[in-house]
């Protein structure tokens, strides 16, 4: 299956199936997995954390020889960096979370219930700054926010993802997610959903179209050595996509990340994979 040409595309889409009546996020998790599992047989959830590379062996070749992806231990050093600078009083971001940082990443983005919104790490890790009075990191910067996501994520290498959404508040940010993903947003007239789940595995461009399931896992991803974290290439898309990219940190892309992160649950994170610079797909 191939639709290089955007219009062809969209006249395949002009019935986007209705989502799934909404029945908590454990029911759209199994029916997602459901869904992809009737269509790829042969390809289980820890296959698809590859992304485009799960439907597309000459991808997978070039991933598997570029372990670890270049840039990869230069962008964790740097993290490192960052992660254990001390600043007034002794304090640094490591200081600021449970064991040092170790083995929490998993567990992101999370419900808060104090502040009632969705905290990714991203968020987390500048709260620690704003609560030390320093600089916070800018979310779209692979030189300081996403050093530090590759650090941070390579300290819970191989943990399995375990998003929680329990009780109605967190249901309600993971429907608001769902729905995001759902929306035909931007001038091209494209849901996340469009590609990545009805087209799952079909190509677009030069890309075979990665499944929402497994896409929590890999992430940062070296791209041209600069670490890409989920919120960044989620912006990339919504630009493709012909529509203005919610700011990165907003509440918008923290519930997409909150619904993407949980498809994933029980999935081993494996931080740091290689993906090819984009091409002109759209
Ligand atoms: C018109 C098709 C299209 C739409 C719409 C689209 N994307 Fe993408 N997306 C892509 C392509 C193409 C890639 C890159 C595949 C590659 O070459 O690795 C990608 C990559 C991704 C990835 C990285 C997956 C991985 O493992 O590498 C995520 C996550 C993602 N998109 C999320 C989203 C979200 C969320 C939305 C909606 C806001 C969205 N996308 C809308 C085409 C699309």
């Amino acid at each position: 299956m191939r639709f290089p040409d955007p219009r062809a595309l969209l006249a395949t889409l002009l019935v986007l199936a209705a989502p799934a009546a909404w029945g908590g996020a454990e029911q759209v998790r199994a029916g997602i997995l459901a869904e992809l599992r009737e269509r790829y047989p042969a390809l289980s959830p820890a296959d698809m954390a590859a992304g485009a590379a799960a439907f597309d062996a000459a991808r997978l070749a070039q991933a598997q020889a570029r372990q670890p992806a270049p840039g990869a231990a230069e962008a964790i050093a740097a993290g490192k960096r960052i992660w254990t600078h001390r600043f007034a009083k002794g304090r640094s971001l490591a200081g600021c979370f449970p064991n040092g940082g170790r083995r929490i990443a998993a567990a992101y983005p999370q419900y808060d219930r104090r502040v009632k919104r969705v905290v990714t790490l991203e968020t987390a890790i500048n709260q620690c700054l704003k609560t030390y009075g320093q600089p916070l990191l800018d979310p779209a910067d692979p030189a300081t926010m996403g050093a530090v996501l590759a650090y941070l994520r390579s300290l819970s290498e191989g943990q399995k993802v375990a998003i929680r959404v329990a009780g109605a508040a967190a249901e309600a940010r993971f429907e608001d997610g769902r729905r995001l993903y759902f929306t035909r947003l931007g001038q091209r007239n494209y849901a996340c959903a469009s590609c990545h789940l009805r087209h799952a595995g079909s190509y677009f461009g030069d890309a075979a179209l990665p499944p929402p399931v497994g896409s929590a896992v890999s992430w940062p991803w070296l791209r041209e050595g600069h670490p890409v974290s989920l919120q960044v290439r989620i912006r990339e898309c919504l630009e493709r996509m012909g529509a203005a990219p919610f700011p990165a940190g907003s509440e918008e892309l923290a519930q997409l990340e909150y619904f993407l992160a949980y498809l994933s649950n029980g999935l081993p994170l494996r931080p740091g994979a290689w993906r090819p610079a984009d091409g002109p797909h759209m």
